[in-house]
């Protein structure tokens, strides 16, 4: 039923941007890996993360509705040339806006949010691992903007 997709999701949907794979093993790399519980659908999203905390690349790959593919396509562009803390500012709310979701398909969005988080989370894990001296900064911001 693609009668009330508004045209931004059918743009993203159709030509999804910076659909790929980094390897997760990259210490450059974070991997954020989500599932909606709801429909079973599942979303990765990749951030490839300068010395400075800056995303200079991003890709995804989705196995999901429409929705969710357009939500993690757009995800993917606005995270782009960002910093890592910035990301975690965005919301669901304005993909799902940009996209004109209807109430039943915010989760899609949601699972765009969740997986940014779930992707900032695991390169501060890594290199807190690779820099044991400097392990955990960070953490209490992701976890007060987890919370928010
Ligand atoms: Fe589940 Fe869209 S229906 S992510």
């Amino acid at each position: 039923c693609q009668r009330w997709y508004h045209k931004n999701v059918v743009d993203h949907y159709e030509k999804p941007r910076n659909v790929g794979s980094f390897d997760k093993k990259d210490l450059d790399v974070g991997t954020g890996l989500v599932g909606a519980p709801a429909c079973g659908d599942v979303m990765k999203l990749q951030i490839r993360v300068d010395e400075a905390g800056n995303i200079v690349d991003s890709c995804f790959k989705t196995f999901g509705c429409g929705s969710a593919i357009a939500s993690s396509s757009v995800a993917t562009e606005w995270v782009k040339g960002r910093s890592i803390d910035d990301v975690l500012t965005i919301k669901n709310s304005e993909i799902a806006k940009h996209l004109s979701l209807p109430p039943v398909k915010l989760h899609c969005s949601m699972l765009a949010e969740d997986a940014i988080k779930a992707a900032v989370k695991d390169i501060h894990a890594k290199r807190a691992k690779a820099q044991p001296q400097t392990g955990g900064m960070g953490e209490e911001k992701l976890a007060a903007a987890a919370a928010s």
